[in-house]
């Protein structure tokens, strides 16, 4: 676990020598052979982890629907941080950028994110995930009974989970996300707008204020579908 992202860039760099039509010699492919073998094995614990998180959730929403419920997932997105993510935000933090460091420090290098139909259910899909004996809660935060000032809601749960290896069995991190459809929509566009910083201040003073009244009027959605649905099942 020694292996530190600078030994990977510095052959990666090197590497940029056969666009100028060098060939490497074989004791420099071995060599990244070598010091890429960690890094990947690394990353697809992640990738496994991603994979048995999505199971447990379609093994609930497949549960659920027999029990003659409708199907509580509407769609599961997963996405492992990008290696420039990953450096940035170890750099910034002031942490090792090494495989140590990642993995000490880091908690969403794996992300799961499910989308449901309605609030109620994001609650449910949790209970039953965290209820399972092979899930390790290392931290919850919900941010749907306490929204974040600019009126972002999810839950959100940091678990580990076993993979099982050839072996060995290693617990890995993967940060879940639940929300339902309002919560996602209002969050993808809020994400993109994030990135337009280049305005002067009172117009971003209005747009944060205008993208926290449109977070409450979806939550307004999100009470009013529960609302009708609890009606229905009445
Ligand atoms: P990070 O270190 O930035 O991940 O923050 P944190 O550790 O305090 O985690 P937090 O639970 O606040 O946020 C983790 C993730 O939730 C982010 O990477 C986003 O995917 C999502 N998220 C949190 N806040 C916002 C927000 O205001 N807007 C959007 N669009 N997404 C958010
Ligand atoms: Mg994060």
């Amino acid at each position: 676990m020694n292996n530190t992202f600078q030994d990977l860039r510095d052959p990666v760099r090197g590497m940029r020598l056969i666009t100028h039509g060098d060939i490497p010699e074989s004791s420099f492919i071995e060599m990244i052979e070598e010091e890429a073998g960690p890094i990947k094995q690394f990353f697809s614990y992640y990738r496994c982890a991603i994979m048995e998180v999505e199971t447990k959730f379609r093994v609930l929403n497949e549960q659920f629907s027999l029990s003659g419920e409708s199907n509580p997932i509407e769609f599961i997105q997963s996405r492992m941080k990008s290696y420039t993510s990953i450096i940035q935000k170890l750099d910034g933090r002031g942490f090792p950028v090494t495989l140590a460091g990642m993995e000490e420090n880091l908690s969403d290098i794996a992300g799961v994110r499910v989308v449901c139909s309605f609030i109620d259910d994001i609650y449910r899909l949790a209970d039953c995930f965290l209820g399972q004996d092979d899930i390790f809660l290392i931290e919850r935060k919900d941010y749907i009974k306490e929204p974040k000032s600019n009126g972002y809601r999810s839950l959100h749960l940091i678990v580990a989970v076993p993979i099982f290896l050839e072996n060995e069995k290693r617990l890995t991190k993967v940060e879940v996300q639940l929300r339902t459809i309002a919560m996602d929509f209002w969050a993808s566009l809020e994400h993109k707008l994030r990135y337009k910083k280049d305005l002067p201040q009172e117009k971003l003073d209005v747009l944060r204020e205008d993208m926290k009244k449109c977070a409450d009027e979806s939550a307004g959605w999100d009470r009013r579908m529960q609302e009708i649905r609890d009606f229905i099942d009445s």
